[in-house]
């Protein structure tokens, strides 16, 4: 086990919501290694889980343990610092993550921060650069130039410039179109063949399901499921989420099994006509 969170709430002390847990009473375990979809509508608490994860926020009560180091509501920036040097995060928004002129800089930066000098930081930031497919002729432009998939990368090769044992990302494909998807599940399968532990907020179902071991769906700040998402999405469904097309589509022809991707719908449509 790695990752374990014990009874934790979160509130946002909000004026206009006072009271309202945005996590109520979350208690679950991560494993190391492994790749995790968080699922739920908007509002169900998954970006408020992400912080929480990153440190960025801290438990309004219970404890998450990381690894042996408890984090609670009065854990130290000292130890926060710590625990958050095994994170990576990709924000929903790359656009609000990146910020120096160039690209190059901006992976630069992220290693800098974690207390490389200067020629580490550049070298570790063209390889991962590299690794990630972003171009040794983009290396000097804008961030602000590219295009969302490509900002993406960046953001992605700053999360992982580090070689953190965690990626978390939020929404890692909207405004992607298929290309740019295509590129970002390689690079997710690639690091998590190298033994990073994956959590991916998404609304794409279609796009991440066929990919992870575990689905975990919130609704208003509770778990109302944690399965692998054959299991998952071979119950009868709900309105917190909409099986991928595959399952759907499955369904609509009669067959009883839950083809998560095209290529499993296509063996199960052959399977029909042998
Ligand atoms: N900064 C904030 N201040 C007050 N309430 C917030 C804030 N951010 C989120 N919330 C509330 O917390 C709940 C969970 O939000 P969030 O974790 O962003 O959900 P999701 O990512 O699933 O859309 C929602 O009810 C939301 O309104
Ligand atoms: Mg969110």
């Amino acid at each position: 086990m790695a990752i374990e969170f014990k009874q934790v709430n979160y509130l946002y002390k909000s004026f206009l919501h006072e009271n309202s847990f945005s996590l109520n009473n979350l208690s679950l375990s991560i494993n190391s290694g492994e790749f995790i979809l968080v699922a739920g509508q908007t509002g169900s608490g998954k970006t408020t889980f992400l912080r929480l994860l990153d440190t960025l926020i801290l438990p309004s009560n219970g404890e998450i343990n990381f690894d042996g180091q408890i984090i609670n509501n009065s854990s130290p920036e000292k130890i926060l610092m710590k625990v958050r040097r095994n994170f990576g995060f990709v924000f929903q928004f790359p656009q609000r993550q990146l910020f120096s002129p160039t690209v190059l800089d901006d992976v630069e930066f992220a290693a800098l921060n974690f207390g490389n000098n200067k020629a580490e930081a550049s070298k570790k930031a063209k390889e991962v650069l590299k690794q990630i497919g972003i171009e040794e002729d983009l290396w000097e432009h804008s961030v602000f130039n590219l295009s969302v998939g490509q900002m993406r990368k960046v953001a992605i090769a700053g999360a992982l410039v580090n070689q953190p044992k965690y990626l978390l990302l939020d929404e890692p494909t909207s405004g992607m179109d298929e290309y740019a998807k295509n590129d970002l599940l390689k690079i997710l399968n690639y690091f998590h063949e190298q033994g990073a532990t994956i959590i991916a907020v998404s609304h794409d179902i279609n796009t991440l399901a066929p990919l992870v071991d575990r689905a975990i769906i919130f609704r208003r700040g509770k778990i109302i499921s944690d399965n692998n998402p054959t299991k998952i999405f071979s119950k009868p469904m709900n309105a917190d989420i909409q099986p991928p097309s595959t399952v759907s589509f499955a369904r609509s022809i009669g067959l009883k099994s839950t083809p998560l991707s095209i290529d499993e719908l296509a063996d199960e449509i052959e399977a029909i006509n042998e």
